[in-house]
């Protein structure tokens, strides 16, 4: 099963506390490990979490620092456990506009998980899932008669993932608001979104439980009609 996250609401977490922002942005990497533990001990196979937009530059340069730092901590220090758990690690988006330091921190990271099996860690860094539509796109013109089975593999490769993305089953955001902000847009066309109203740092494994009890209660029907349809009352039999 995928399930992807939108880590919103850190900046607000640290408001509320008379904190600065970054310190919203630490707190949420501690919530970060936390979910990708109980992640492994769930039903999950793959796990993509939303850790900065490409809009996301927009922000004033010391948080867009601060983050940029945090990401090259996390992973230094995080590879060693994901060997340990089986954990496959993958970075999504563009890298051309990351620092080549933590380019190459990613890509060691990358290459020293490749063989976990238990749970695929994606994190998704300078992504905008219509640039990656679009550069997809692009890359496919001029290919002959495309499929969907094509488009998904140029839009693995245009966005680093290791392999062509399974459908997100599950697709959650904290942090209160309803709305995707370009995460996943081609893969989640038949996710189920859940809206938490926890802030990103506040996210724990039974609101994680939670949400994906609420999935287990949804019915799927990508665009058929019910498996054992319910006979209501004033059905004639
Ligand atoms: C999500 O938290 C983390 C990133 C976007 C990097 P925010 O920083 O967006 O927190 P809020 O939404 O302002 O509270
Ligand atoms: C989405 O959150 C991006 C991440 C969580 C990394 P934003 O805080 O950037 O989204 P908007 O601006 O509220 O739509
Ligand atoms: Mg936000």
């Amino acid at each position: 099963m995928h399930v992807a996250i939108i880590m919103d609401g850190n900046g607000r977490w640290a408001e509320r506390r008379g904190l600065k922002r970054t310190l919203g942005h630490q707190a949420g990497a501690r919530a970060v490990r936390r979910i990708v533990e109980a992640a492994a001990r769930l039903p999950v196979d793959t796990l993509t979490l939303y850790a900065f937009s490409s809009d996301n530059w927009s922000r004033p340069a010391d948080e867009v620092g601060a983050l940029m730092r945090l990401f090259k901590r996390y992973l230094q220090s995080e590879v060693a456990r994901c060997v340990e758990n089986g954990v496959r690690f993958n970075v999504i988006g563009r890298r051309d506009r990351l620092n080549a330091d933590l380019t190459r921190i990613i890509e060691r990271a990358e290459s020293v998980t490749a063989e976990g099996r238990r749970l695929t860690l994606r994190l998704a860094v300078d992504y905008s899932s219509r640039d990656a539509i679009v550069a997809a796109a692009a890359a496919l013109q001029g290919a002959g008669p495309s499929s969907r089975a094509a488009f998904e593999s140029c839009l693995a490769g245009v966005s680093h993932a290791a392999t062509a993305t399974a459908p997100v089953d599950l697709l959650i955001r904290t942090g209160g608001e309803r709305r995707l902000s370009d995460f996943l847009l081609w893969e989640s066309a038949y996710a189920e979104l859940v809206f938490v109203d926890d802030y990103w740092p506040d996210f724990d494994e039974a609101g994680f439980a939670a949400a994906l009890r609420e999935f287990e209660a949804r019915e799927r029907r990508f665009g058929g009609v019910p498996a054992a349809p319910r006979r209501s009352a004033g059905d004639a039999v």
